[in-house]
């Protein structure tokens, strides 16, 4: 029978070794990729001697259609592609007025060309029952004005997963999205430098007391989302428990947006 695969993208990230180390219990091969082939290699080997799966690492830029396709002929040769994460992703605090037009579209180029991309692929060569699991992000909803360019990319991103999802309803592919909330990955350590170089009131505050300040403010549970609660949903969104379940939008953030 043929090897079930699923590919992660921004699998050298904060979420993506958890999210692919968590699917790797129900697929038989995971591909990992990402801009950072180098990072891939000691993830996959630690995937492949803490499961059964067979972890394979693929360099790939998911804003480029000729990385894209090589990436997907990699691969068809590796497996019965039955699943896709897309989590690679960039943003980063930047007030309206600085947003200049190469930003905004590097990160549309990335959060939600990159998506788009790496899923009309996905659409033509999956073999059904197959998924696609969005990471967007609660900046999606949360109307931050530090993150328009960010917010903007990754609201886009569920309208994707709502039109797949009709468009592949039919056809035994799923499509649905997951909103993580606050996990302190690169991403929040960059944001909080940030913070800290540009708000006088966090002076004498180290990176951590000032991220957890945030956590405090924003999430009505009082703590941070870790890398693994943000796979196990999406794993749930993989798996034939979600087989009913398409077009849809899961907030993993301890209530910060209620939705
Ligand atoms: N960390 C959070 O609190 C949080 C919250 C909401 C949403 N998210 C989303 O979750 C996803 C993962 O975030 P993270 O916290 O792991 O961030 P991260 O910065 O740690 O990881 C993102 C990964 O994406 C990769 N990447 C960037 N551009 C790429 C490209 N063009 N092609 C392929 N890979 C590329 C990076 O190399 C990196 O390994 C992102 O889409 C992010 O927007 C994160």
């Amino acid at each position: 029978m043929a090897q079930k695969l699923a590919i992660v993208t921004g699998a050298a990230g904060g979420l993506g070794p958890a999210i692919a180390t968590r699917i790797a219990a129900d697929f038989d091969v995971v591909l990992l990729t990402d801009v950072h082939e180098d990072r891939l290699h000691e993830i996959a080997s630690n995937i492949e001697s803490s499961t059964s799966a067979k972890a394979l690492v693929a360099a790939c830029d998911v804003s480029d259609p000729e990385q894209v396709a090589d990436l997907y002929r990699t691969a068809a040769d590796a497996g019965s592609l039955r699943g896709l994460v897309n989590a690679a992703g960039i943003g980063m605090f930047t007030p309206m007025d600085e947003i200049t037009p190469e930003l905004w579209d590097r990160v549309f180029a990335v959060n939600t060309r990159g998506a788009f991309l790496m899923s009309q692929e996905f659409m033509r060569l999956a073999e059904a029952p197959a998924a696609i699991v969005h990471i967007s992000s609660i900046g999606a909803r949360a109307g931050n004005d530090m993150l328009a360019h960010y917010g903007a990319s990754k609201a886009a991103v569920i309208e994707l997963s709502h039109a797949i999802a009709r468009g592949c309803a039919r056809t035994g592919i799923r499509s649905n999205t997951v909103m993580p909330g606050f996990i302190y990955t690169d991403m929040w350590r960059h944001t909080v430098a940030y913070l800290q170089e540009n708000d006088e009131a966090l002076a004498g505050l180290t990176a951590d007391q000032v991220f957890a300040g945030i956590v405090d403010q924003s999430i009505p549970m009082g703590r941070p989302q870790e890398p693994e609660d943000i796979a196990e949903a999406v794993a749930f969104f993989l798996s034939d428990r979600a087989k009913n379940i398409t077009g849809q939008t899961l907030a993993v953030d301890g209530g910060a947006i209620l939705t």
